[in-house]
């Protein structure tokens, strides 16, 4: 069988051979997954906020594809040096699907999952320090539902593989 390449633009290419921030942040103040490990798609997302409420450092880790790891990359560069309300008022996965210069619509899920983690991490800041500001909106926001949902889709399949493997 053979393989039609996906339609990736340059700068998703450029960007998941040479992805920015990448790798641990050692002394990150907020840390948020989304994805499952079961099936592979997975993201991390570290951040060094300040007292000013500014991103001063953000770093990522991917075990998505490539689609994944160009948004990832992107939305570092994005908000670094944003103050939390900007980076969380400025990015939307669409937005972040035009820094990159589109994508296949198969692939919009993996960027809606790299904002959905970003979003989670600012919200994790909040519940981490005990109190949310007024712009944060009580309600998950498009990117972190699809997040979730994601996420519990996964572990269905985990589970139907592993009853199947121990049939
Ligand atoms: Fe799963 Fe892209 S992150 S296919």
């Amino acid at each position: 069988m053979s393989r039609v390449p996906l339609p990736y633009t340059q700068k998703v290419l450029d960007l998941f051979r040479n992805p920015k921030n990448l790798g641990k942040l050692e002394d990150a103040n907020v840390i948020s997954v989304a994805g499952n490990p079961a099936c592979g798609d997975m993201i991390t997302f570290y951040m060094k906020i300040n007292d000013q409420s500014v991103i001063e450092k953000i770093s990522f880790e991917s075990y998505g594809c490539a689609a994944n790891i160009a948004t990832a990359s992107i939305v570092t560069e994005m908000i670094k040096g944003l103050s939390v309300e900007s980076a969380w008022k400025d990015v939307t996965w669409k937005k972040v699907t035009e820094e990159v210069g589109g994508l296949p619509s198969v692939k919009f899920h993996c960027g809606i999952l790299a904002v959905g983690a970003v979003k989670r991490a600012i919200r994790k800041y909040y519940e981490q320090k005990g109190s949310a500001p007024s712009w944060l909106p009580k309600e998950l926001t498009f990117e972190e539902k699809q997040a979730l949902e994601e996420e519990e889709l996964a572990e269905k399949l985990s589970k139907k593989l592993k009853a199947a493997d121990e049939k």
